[in-house]
């Protein structure tokens, strides 16, 4: 049962869900992203989150009901980040996704765009880009034609989102649709930038547990943070559970 809907003024502008603990916020969270692609004819675009928060999420999609009605054929799949690691290594986004969803529901590889990030920064950046460019069929992401469907994204005690961490020029970037973070630790990442994760018709942030509550308190008092500056297209959502909850 959702503890608290609220239309929160401030940073955690847009619709805000508070729910009792993480197993309700996963639940919220996969019928979110079940309802958005229910609702969207033709191609789904979905951009995942990496990191541990979402993966109960990714786990619940590959079970009934959700995979039941899932629209599989038509979606999509992108990550928001990737480390530079091997694809199959224990810190690899993408890894992480296949274990929990990709490998547990009928997926064709010409539906999944993982990040090329173990041959390097600076080139997984650039081949990712090209491969949304591709599916998006343009160089130039258009106001009004939002790349992704649906964005789900984490926030890191730093208060970085994707690879956006403090400081990093990534930060800066306004053209290009990825950037390379070769400052990223413990390994360099390849990161979507902010015109592209604005570029979501609907984004969600989840975030769990206590350790988060300050890094939300920090942003509900205006803090500057990477995660303060991503402003979607299409409406902002705030997933939380109650241990995070600021
Ligand atoms: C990554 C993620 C990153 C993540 C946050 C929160 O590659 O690490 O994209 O942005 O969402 O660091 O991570 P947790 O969910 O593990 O707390």
């Amino acid at each position: 049962m959702t503890a608290a809907v609220a239309q929160t003024p401030g940073p955690l502008a847009g619709r805000c869900v508070i729910l009792a603990d993480a197993e309700l916020l996963a639940r919220h969270a996969a019928a979110w992203l079940l309802n958005r692609a229910l609702g969207t004819p033709g191609r789904i675009a979905v951009c995942l989150a990496g990191g541990e928060t979402p993966r109960p999420v990714y786990s619940l999609l590959a079970q009934s009901p959700y995979r039941d009605c899932f629209p599989w054929d038509r979606v999509h799949w992108f990550w928001g980040d990737e480390r530079c690691v091997p694809p199959d290594h224990p810190r690899s986004n993408y890894a992480m996704v296949r274990a929990a969803l990709l490998d547990r529901i009928p997926v064709s590889a010409a539906q999944i765009h993982a990040i090329p990030a173990a041959e390097g920064a600076a080139h997984g950046a650039a081949a990712y880009q090209a491969e949304l460019q591709r599916f998006y069929g343009a160089d130039a992401l258009a106001p009004g034609r939002p790349l992704f469907t649906a964005t789900l994204l984490g926030v890191g005690l730093d208060g970085h989102t994707a690879s956006l961490f403090p400081g990093a020029a990534a930060l800066r970037e306004t053209v290009h649709w990825t950037a390379a973070v070769p400052e990223g630790t413990p390994e360099p990442r390849v990161t979507l930038t902010y015109p592209a994760l604005n570029s979501s018709a609907a984004l969600a942030f989840v975030v769990s547990g206590a350790a988060k509550r300050p890094v939300l308190q920090r942003l509900v008092r205006g803090d500057d943070m990477p995660v303060a500056h991503v402003h979607p297209f299409g409406r902002l959502n705030w997933f939380l559970d109650r241990d995070a909850a600021p």
